[in-house]
């Protein structure tokens, strides 16, 4: 009986066991056949949607937020910046003016530029990001330029006391004039780079604008030396930026507010208008009709790059924009420039940039004042503009919208007229002077350009892949199913066939 019994039990275990796993063996199939299925159409929606999968993941990488990919580089980049100081030494100020002034061009002067992001303030309900960017630079040791070079070149602390004095009346223009002389001041100065760059000079007439009411001075602070970058170093000279952070669907870096205004106060119309890119991020999909448009706090406005050339940067496709004709053109041809002109045009290819430099009377061109009007080149000799050398351009990855390879360049100028009572600018001529350029230069490196023709390989490949997936998918699908489906009767039914001999057996065999 207890054998009986435990055979009859061993039998009904074994008999369930059988059933239970040929039952599973379906189940696999199934599961496999859908799940394939299943796979196959993910694979094939991804390969259809991959754009747009790779857009958003892109976005959310490249959004200023604390987690993105992006916010750490973007914080402190750490791509070398190399800013290059080349000045111009006036060669013959002793005989001017009747001698045109001939220009040299000295150096660079190589500084390694480190950019912070400093203060920064989330908004997240507009999506925006407030900040300020920290600059410092460090002398190059690779300089082939010496800081001590004794250079000659334009009195700019008189010529902007002269442009300011303009309106005055004859007395007080009489009393700058002998306020020049009793100074010593003359037409040029010697310097050394040192002090033109960033140690600054002192001077008497510094010392006696403190004791000036400020609408003399335009409002422009107060200081005990001058220098180009003078008390430039470690600080924040871009002003306080307002940029989109990309959490929507907008690009990230897209300039909103600036010094905490939605406009530019110096410009009236379209020319008030802030927008472009602050630098860093630029639009994705660009193609050879795309305009770059860039705020550029130091010209105060925004640009617009166009294309010109494409190329390939060690194997990644490049587009090239720059600044051109147009950009800085007067009226002439480019008559939505007209609201920059601030009064009457200047010359072709100048930008006025007065007003936002405390009334002084700084000129920006391109460096040797490439695509300037020609009658630039009639007062000066020395200029040698060349494209290779001189140009302001963005070469971008078209498609991410990555910058690989950025120069700005800009030259700048003094504003020079004569002024009757002025005894030092009775015969000067109307012109602009050069003084120094600058060139800012960031290449990425090897390993980001790898990493970048990676993204491109899979932006470009995504969609072929997750189709070939959603075919091999399909393949397997229907292989289990035609394997499965004729054999897998016959099985099924001798399933049931041996669970009634089972039961047959129970029956035969109770207890
Ligand atoms: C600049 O020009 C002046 C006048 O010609 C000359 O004496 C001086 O040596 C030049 N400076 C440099 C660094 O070449
Ligand atoms: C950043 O904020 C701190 C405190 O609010 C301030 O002391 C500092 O000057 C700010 N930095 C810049 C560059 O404005
Ligand atoms: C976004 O909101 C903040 C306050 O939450 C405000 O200070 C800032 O000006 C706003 N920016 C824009 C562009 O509207
Ligand atoms: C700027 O400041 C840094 C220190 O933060 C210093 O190393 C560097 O020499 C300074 N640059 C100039 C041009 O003075
Ligand atoms: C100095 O001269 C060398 C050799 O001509 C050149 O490779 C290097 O770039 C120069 N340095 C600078 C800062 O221009
Ligand atoms: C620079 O050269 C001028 C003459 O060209 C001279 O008067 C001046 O003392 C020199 N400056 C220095 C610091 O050597
Ligand atoms: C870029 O263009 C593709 C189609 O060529 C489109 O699907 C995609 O959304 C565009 N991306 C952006 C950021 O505009
Ligand atoms: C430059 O701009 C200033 C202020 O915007 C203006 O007063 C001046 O007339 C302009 N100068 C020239 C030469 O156009």
């Amino acid at each position: 009986m207890q054998r009986s019994s435990g055979a009859t039990t061993s039998m009904l275990m074994s008999a369930s066991l059988s059933g239970r796993m040929r039952g599973r063996t379906i189940r696999w199939r199934w599961i496999a056949i859908c799940g394939g299925a299943l796979l196959a159409l993910t694979a094939l929606a991804t390969s259809l949607a991959w754009t747009s999968i790779f857009d958003s993941v892109l976005s959310l990488q490249l959004a200023l937020t604390p987690n993105s990919r992006s916010y750490n580089s973007w914080l402190a980049p750490t791509v070398p910046i190399f800013f290059d100081i080349y000045m111009f030494n006036w060669t013959n100020a002793d005989k001017f003016p009747e001698e045109k002034p001939n220009f040299e061009e000295l150096g660079p002067y190589r500084y390694l530029e480190r950019r912070k992001h400093v203060n920064i303030t989330y908004h997240p309900n507009n999506g925006t990001i407030g900040y300020r960017t920290v600059r410092s630079w460090v002398w190059d040791p690779s300089n082939n330029a010496s800081l001590d070079d004794n250079i000659t070149t334009l009195n700019v602390i008189a010529a902007s006391a002269i442009y300011r004095a303009r309106f005055w009346g004859y007395f007080q223009q009489k009393g700058l004039s002998m306020g020049l002389a009793m100074f010593g001041h003359g037409i040029s100065i010697s310097k050394l780079a040192r002090e033109l760059l960033f140690e600054g000079y002192e001077d008497g007439l510094l010392d006696f604008a403190k004791t000036l009411p400020a609408s003399t001075t335009g409002g422009a602070p107060l200081v005990d030396r001058f220098g180009w970058f003078y008390s430039r170093n470690n600080t924040d000279t871009d002003g306080y930026m307002e940029v989109s952070s990309g959490t929507a669907d907008g690009l990230p870096g897209q300039i909103l507010k600036w010094n905490h205004e939605d406009h530019i106060s110096f410009y009236n119309g379209e020319c008030a208008k802030l927008s472009g890119s602050a630098g860093e991020f630029m639009p994705r999909n660009l193609t050879e009709e795309s305009k770059l448009t860039m705020f550029v706090p130091d010209l105060c406005r925004t640009v617009n790059m166009e294309f010109v050339d494409s190329g390939l940067m060690d194997g990644l496709h490049y587009h090239k924009y720059h600044v051109n004709e147009r950009t800085f053109d007067n009226s002439s041809t480019s008559p939505e420039n007209t609201c920059y002109c601030n009064g009457p045009c200047a010359w072709g290819g100048v930008m006025n940039v007065s007003a936002c430099r405390f009334g002084s009377p700084a000129f920006i061109t391109l460096p040797h004042f490439l695509h300037g009007d020609p009658a630039l080149q009639e007062y000066v000799t020395g200029m040698r503009p060349d494209p290779d050398k001189h140009s302001f351009y963005f070469a971008v990855e078209p498609k991410l919208g990555v910058p690989l390879d950025v120069a700005g360049r800009f030259q700048f100028n003094v504003y020079v007229e004569p002024n009757d009572y002025i005894a030092l600018y009775e015969k000067v001529p109307r012109m602009l002077f050069p003084i120094f350029w600058v060139e800012q230069k960031a290449k990425v490196d090897e390993r980001i350009v790898s990493e970048l023709r990676t993204v491109r390989a899979i932006l470009d490949w995504g969609s072929t892949v997750c189709a070939c997936a959603a075919v091999a998918f399909a393949i397997i699908v229907t292989v289990i199913t035609c394997y499965t489906s004729k054999p897998d009767y016959k099985k099924a039914k001798d399933i049931i066939h041996e669970k009634t001999k089972d039961e047959a057996e129970i029956k035969l065999n109770p207890t």
